[in-house]
């Protein structure tokens, strides 16, 4: 995809990376990425805000081509993703200056071999002119690593966030068209990068409320020219109430696990619960983190494998911890044959879920009556706390 222009002087000069379908070889991407890397060229200097994967280097310097000189390079973000082509970008134009925050100066320094003197630091609220365009630079820690920050381009109000509000979607729309693909992949990026920051973010979407913002220009996935649609579905991930819904990764090895699933999700839908079922046999991990951005309960499905839960479902349970969901409850259901820790084991798993524990329900071998009732004691309970705290 050649340079494409946003507004005069201002050009999109990224990279679509249709192929890619894994992420940090652990965050599966269904539709590809992109790499947007985004040319500011002012009466008097030219900027460069953030570049491309290393494997897209190439495609970003074709687009540059023709650009004589660059002078800044706008590093938001030290993550090779967005950093990676900075090596080549330097070669290219030796006078030309990394800004970055100082803890992004000592990442780019370790990631790349950055030289020192290549760098110019900026302050929280510092600005940059470039003639008749200045590019003001918001400090944002942890969206979602501790150098990260944020670049306004203030003549023409448009928000260059890099990684926030970005989304894993290589299309060759520059704006959102389809507001329902783009909302599903910025809730999976949401949940898989962003959602363990949560309380960062909530003071960063305070601060960016004072900004007159046109256009927010992510480094992953479409541009939008309505912010309203990403900032307001944000504030719903970050601030909104969890929602009367139980998730349910699982596993089963000889159907006990299985059979207790069945019943159990039929007893919550009974009872108006919405339950998302995930068989963690074969499933797409991006779902399910998706899935606990608004859910209230998480049930971990799981039967006994040397003493302990089934190492599928470890994960799962290590993932839901890492990403610090707004979950409310959480609970276990399953199975054993001679005994069980699973339970312990998995509850020492999530500390940092702060959830209340209901009790769980473990059966000796395939579930008989008893298992049952217990399964449906734990679904009105779950149906009691959900009305109680208002979740809809
Ligand atoms: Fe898109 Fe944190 O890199």
């Amino acid at each position: 995809m050649k340079a494409r222009e946003i507004k005069t002087n201002i050009h999109w000069v990224g990279a679509i990376d249709w192929d890619r379908r894994l992420f940090d070889a652990l965050i599966p991407l269904p539709d590809g990425t992109s790499y947007n890397a985004y040319l500011v060229q002012g009466s008097e200097k030219v900027a460069l805000i953030d570049t491309a994967n290393p494997s897209m280097t190439h495609v970003l310097m074709a687009n540059l081509e023709d650009v004589p000189v660059i002078d800044y390079v706008i590093a938001n973000h030290a993550e090779q993703d967005h950093s990676g082509s900075i090596p080549r970008v330097l070669a290219k134009y030796p006078k030309a200056k990394v800004v970055t925050t100082p803890k992004g100066q000592d990442l780019l320094m370790a990631l790349l071999l950055v030289p020192e003197d290549r760098f110019i630091t900026v302050n929280d609220g510092e600005t940059l002119s470039l003639g008749n365009k200045t590019l003001e630079f918001i400090h944002a820690p942890w969206v979602h690593w501790p150098e990260t920050m944020l670049t306004y381009l203030r003549e023409d109000k448009i928000l260059f966030p890099c990684d926030l509000f970005g989304s894993h979607l290589a299309t060759t729309d520059l704006y959102v068209v389809d507001e329902g693909q783009v909302y599903e992949a910025a809730k999976r990026y949401f949940a898989e990068i962003m959602m363990p920051f949560r309380t960062s973010i909530e003071k960063h979407l305070e601060k960016l409320s004072s900004y007159k913002i046109d256009i927010i220009a992510p480094s992953h996935g479409p541009m939008y020219d309505k912010p309203s649609f990403i900032l307001e579905a944000y504030r719903s991930w970050v601030f909104g109430s969890p929602k009367n819904t139980v998730v349910l990764p699982y596993i089963s090895m000889h159907g006990s696990t299985q059979k207790m699933v069945e019943y159990f999700v039929g007893a919550l839908a009974d009872r108006g619960v919405t339950v998302k079922q995930f068989n963690l046999a074969a499933t797409d991990i991006g779902k399910l983190a998706m899935a606990l951005v608004d859910a209230a309960t998480l049930v971990i499905g799981t039967p006994t494998v040397l003493v302990g839960p089934h190492p599928n479902v470890a994960y799962a349970a290590f993932l839901a911890n890492a990403l610090r969901p707004k979950l409310q409850f959480v609970s276990i259901i399953g199975s054993y044959g001679w005994g069980s820790k699973a339970v312990e084991q998995l509850a020492g798993m999530i500390p940092n879920l702060k959830a209340e524990v209901l009790a769980p329900v473990l059966s000796k071998g395939y579930p008989r009556e008893e298992d049952f009732q217990a399964l449906d004691k734990l679904a009105n309970t779950i149906t009691e706390k959900h009305k109680e705290r208002g979740f809809a």
